[in-house]
């Protein structure tokens, strides 16, 4: 078959990781999609900081390089809500298939893409949004589809998760365990998404939504970080054989005889965890995450849910899958967005 061409937007911790990834894998890959998997170009603002990109990939024109005739998969790496919204809208509309490790933009405007995704009938893949490498949202958008799922709760920032272990484990102050997670790659640009919580509060909000086959939004989630954890915290919790993690929530809550409807709640706050918990085992940028489902039962997901090369793991997941459809002609999960359920915000326990 014809080969797949791939547009990346954004080239620093994850999309270095895909650059490498692709060039890596590329037999493999070719081999699984039943095409070679080929990248067309990189839009990035500053050339002159990618010498290891080949230079005629490289471009700053990235609204020109969404659109190309020869490009058939637009990945977006690049973070944050503009450019990246009106990059992927336009990319959809042009039938191209997306893939983006974007949890805030589809925390807050998830509906637009998927309603962009719907239109053009192209593929909308973002495995990479929550948890890094590890694969949750297929699990929750295929394998668990024909069950009814009740909850998802567990610890899906590594930034902060590596802050609170090394803050507990090896004493480290606060300030110093913050430096050591942006120096590996996990935090945010702008660190402040990580320990106030709202990069927790957009993932609960991309996982409440397919759980629940709803529309929750990031605004919709109670959210409180770890600012305010301080070391004595840590050590009164220790005393009482617990540990602090921060954690997500998403629960669905049973209509009331009174006549109030089901509803959804999703909540991220720092809580209190004992010591036997398996969670309170999930230390360094490791996330794990319980499902409960009906049917299924309890289910949990655990791995590195930060960094370059997770993420980028996830990302070329998605590629693998949207290439395979492009090659076969036929199209991915859609978001089915059809509960509609009132969102209760609930605060902290
Ligand atoms: N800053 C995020 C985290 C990256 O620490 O979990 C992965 O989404």
């Amino acid at each position: 078959s014809a080969p797949v061409r791939v547009a990346l937007l954004g080239c620093g911790t994850v999309g270095s990781e895909i650059v490498r990834l692709l060039a890596e894998q590329a037999d493999d890959l070719a081999a699984r999609v039943g095409a070679p998997v080929e990248l067309a170009g990189v839009a990035v603002r500053r050339p002159h900081r990618h010498p290891e990109l080949p230079s005629e990939l490289v471009t700053t024109d990235a609204h020109a390089l969404v659109t190309r005739e020869d490009v058939d998969v637009v990945v977006e790496v690049i973070g944050g809500i503009e450019p990246a919204r009106t990059l992927l809208l336009e990319a959809l509309k042009a039938g191209k298939s997306a893939i983006t490790a974007n949890k805030a933009l589809l925390a807050e405007d998830g509906a637009t893409l998927a309603e962009a995704a719907d239109a053009s009938g192209a593929d909308l893949y973002y495995e990479a949004s929550v948890a890094g490498a590890i694969p949750l949202l297929r699990p929750l958008r295929e394998s668990l589809a024909g069950d009814r799922i009740t909850r998802v709760a567990g610890i899906v920032n590594g930034t902060t998760n590596y802050i609170l272990s090394a803050m507990t484990v090896s004493g480290a102050s606060y300030a110093d365990a913050l430096e050591q997670a942006t120096r590996l790659g996990y935090a945010e640009a702008d660190p402040s998404a990580d320990v106030d919580g709202y990069d927790a509060a957009s993932k609960a909000a991309i996982l409440a939504s397919l759980a629940f086959h709803t529309r929750v939004t990031a605004a919709d989630v109670h959210c409180e970080g770890i600012r305010a954890v301080t070391a004595a915290d840590i050590a009164a919790a220790d005393v009482l054989g617990c540990t602090i993690k921060l954690l997500a929530i998403c629960e669905r809550i049973p209509g009331s005889d009174d006549g109030d409807p089901e509803s959804v709640s999703a909540r991220v706050y720092p809580a209190m965890i004992p010591a036997s918990h398996p969670l309170a085992a999930v230390d360094g940028a490791f996330n794990a995450v319980f499902v409960e489902a009906d049917a299924a039962g309890q289910l949990m997901f655990y791995g590195q849910g930060a960094g370059g090369a997770p993420t980028a793991s996830a990302v070329l997941g998605d590629l693998v899958a949207v290439a395979r459809n492009r090659v076969i002609g036929g199209r991915g999960p859609r978001d089915s967005s059809y509960a509609s359920l009132p969102v209760r915000s609930i605060g902290g326990v």
